[in-house]
């Protein structure tokens, strides 16, 4: 069996690796790296659950090799861990946006990504920067909610909306 080593960033902290060529990057991180916040759900680039952090922009991840991550930086949920990451794991509790919690994990990724690069986000921006992830549990509305929460508009509208 062919392997390949890799090394990269993840979640801050630099990681090595040998693996088959067409590994995906979305089993690697689940089953070699143990970051199983890191879902699996359509593996066709839909529904959005394998989400990580690339380079700090979202990704699918079963949609890439994990010889694609080779001198990257990669983030999983598990390591959201600054205070935003804090408030949005509140504010998702608070506002129940989440039921199964199969999509909470890529939610949180997309959320955070977009509330750093954007705090002033509002309403339609928050709709399309999370409509790449499915959710079959809530509706949505009360995770735009809870992401809407904590941007600088608080929840409260979306000039640009309609
Ligand atoms: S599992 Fe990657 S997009 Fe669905
Ligand atoms: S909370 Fe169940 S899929 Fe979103």
């Amino acid at each position: 069996m062919t392997t390949v080593d890799i090394a990269f960033l993840l979640n801050g902290r630099p990681v090595s690796l040998s693996v088959e060529p067409r590994l995906l990057l979305s089993d690697a991180l689940r089953h070699h790296l143990g970051m199983t916040s890191t879902h699996v759900g359509c593996e066709q680039g839909v529904c959005g659950v394998c989400t990580i952090l690339l380079d700090g922009a979202p990704a699918r991840s079963c949609l890439m090799l994990a010889v694609m991550a080779d001198g990257r930086s990669v983030t999983t949920a598990e390591g959201l861990s600054d205070p935003l990451a804090e408030q949005l794991r509140d504010s998702f509790q608070e506002h129940h946006a989440l039921q199964c919690g199969f999509c909470t994990p890529a939610m949180l990724l997309t959320a955070h990504c977009l509330l750093s690069a954007h705090p002033e986000a509002g309403e339609s921006q928050i709709r399309e920067a999370l409509s790449g992830n499915l959710c079959r549990c809530t509706g949505y509305q009360f995770i735009i909610d809870a992401v809407s929460s904590l941007t600088e508009r608080g929840g409260e509208g979306d000039a640009s909306h309609g």
